[in-house]
């Protein structure tokens, strides 16, 4: 044998041995997932106890002691920056006071803002006594103390308001879709509560309580879910968006009016924006620009939706707001077998401008699962050229479902197979997830599953800004 066969048998058996070494590691390191397309299906074995409703007579839903005592108080960013505040709450004894007592924890000095209530009917249920009460002309970056129920019996919050609007202010979103008011309901809210990251303001993508899964769409299930989620909403912001269970259209009991109940016990400040409907508007928030969308209310070309979409993305300065977020209901990317192609047509009417606007990230809800998709688009189509099929796109958004609040209808666990290219990441358990935004090119997202411990990143990806930072963010490019 020659030096030079030698060496190239040496050569080659280290080879062999660095190949071998490398599929162990990487089975090691992969063994959690299969891979399909270069998409990753979790194969994580949770319990699949049934979900189950908590007990009307759990501590979660009491009704605070007194006479016509505040309940299911929560707030809501109240105007277009951030310096106002929507709170509100219910009273069931009387109307009682729509005042609210409020003052920073620097100047000490009460002040008082007047609101109103109302009060609607849902077939055989009649509401508590609504309020809603604005407060204005905050300072950023402050803590402020705040009491509702003047004249009874009064309770006392607090909130801290948001940085001034920038380009560089770092926040912290909480992500939260289709809670309900179950066991694993209480799980995922626990776990947002207690996630050392220590979310600021929820995006809640719809599917609130639902009550209309309940005999009649009782009612009653609004007001026990809001005041479970009273102990997180009545301290941080709630950014609202309409879930299909937001609907209650119930002809056969009479029932016409859709959104009536969602309507009424939750304001948001759409006017602020110039929609004319609480379904659809945006906010911006520290360094980030909220687009809320409306899946169930018409999107088509000349409705009101559409035209208001089509003059709010040119306005985004991203100078201003380098993040710009879309929360909707209905996910345009989804690979489960539960809900398929439901967003689909809003995705034809929208998604070129999404593209175009280069938006950062989509939060949808809807399907009880969790899924991370590629930065991809499918805009090519034009009828005649057959050209159909989702491709990488670095101006698009990544598109994340996370349905996965724990509500009574259980999970989403039939994925399709294959799963499709545009799939980065699906997994079948509850939870919740955090984008993180450190400044203007960078934002740490995570989804954290129930069944671990507070603190651990289940799915995880850096955001690099698709105007600030337009670059590859997928491993495979790394
Ligand atoms: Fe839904």
């Amino acid at each position: 044998m020659t030096y030079n066969s030698l060496a190239l048998k040496i050569t080659l058996m280290g080879s062999f041995y660095f190949c071998m070494a490398a599929f162990i590691v990487l089975t090691l390191v992969f063994n959690s997932v299969v891979f399909s397309n270069g998409g990753k299906t979790s194969i994580y074995v949770r319990k699949m106890e049934k979900t189950v409703d908590m007990p009307l007579e759990s501590d979660v839903f009491r009704v605070p002691s007194g006479y016509n005592a505040p309940q299911q108080v929560h707030i809501t960013q109240g105007d277009h920056v951030g310096k106002a505040v929507i709170v509100s709450w219910v009273t069931e004894d009387e109307p009682g006071s729509s005042t609210v007592l409020y003052w920073s924890e620097n100047s000490k000095h009460k002040k008082k803002a007047e609101g109103q209530f109302t009060t609607y009917k849902f077939y055989n249920y009649t509401s508590g006594f609504i309020h809603h009460c604005t407060i204005g002309n905050l300072e950023h970056n402050t803590k402020y103390y705040y009491v509702v129920g003047v004249g009874h019996n009064m309770r006392k919050f607090w909130f801290t308001t948001p940085p001034k609007v920038g380009p560089d202010v770092p926040y912290t979103f909480g992500l939260i879709g289709d809670l309900g008011q179950t066991f694993d309901s209480n799980s995922t809210l626990t776990h947002y509560e207690q996630n050392p990251k220590k979310g600021q303001t929820v995006l809640f993508v719809g599917d609130l309580s639902y009550a209309d899964n309940y005999p009649y769409h009782d009612n009653g299930r609004w007001d026990t879910w809001a005041r479970f989620v009273e102990r997180s909403a009545a301290y941080q912001p709630w950014i609202w968006t309409a879930g299909n269970h937001e609907i209650d259209f119930a002809p056969e009991i009479g029932e016409t009016t859709p959104f009536k109940p969602y309507t009424h016990r939750y304001h948001v400040p759409y006017r602020a924006s110039k929609s004319t409907a609480p379904l659809w508007y945006s906010i911006k928030r520290a360094s980030a620009y909220i687009i809320v969308l409306s899946s169930y209310s018409a999107y088509g070309k000349y409705t009101p939706q559409n035209q208001w979409l089509e003059q709010e993305l040119p306005k985004v300065n991203r100078r201003e707001t380098p993040w710009l977020i879309v929360l909707m209901h209905s996910p345009w990317y989804n690979s489960y077998n539960y809900h398929y192609m439901e967003g689909e047509t809003m995705r034809v009417m929208y998604e070129p401008w999404f593209v175009r606007y280069k938006v950062d990230v989509v939060f949808a809800g809807h399907v009880h699962a969790y899924e991370r998709s590629e930065r991809v688009s499918n805009i090519a189509y034009n009828i005649i050229n057959g050209m159909c099929t989702p491709v990488k796109d670095q101006s698009a958004p990544v598109y994340i479902t996370i349905g996965d609040g724990g509500n009574i209808e259980g999970l989403a666990t039939s994925m399709s197979e294959p799963q499709p290219a545009y799939s980065a990441y699906r997994e079948a358990s509850f939870g919740h997830a955090i984008f993180d935004i450190k400044n203007r090119t960078h934002a740490h997202y995570s989804w954290h599953r129930n069944h671990d411990g507070f603190a651990v990143e289940a799915d995880s990806m850096w955001f690099f800004n698709r105007f600030w930072h337009p670059v590859d963010e997928s491993p495979t490019s790394q």
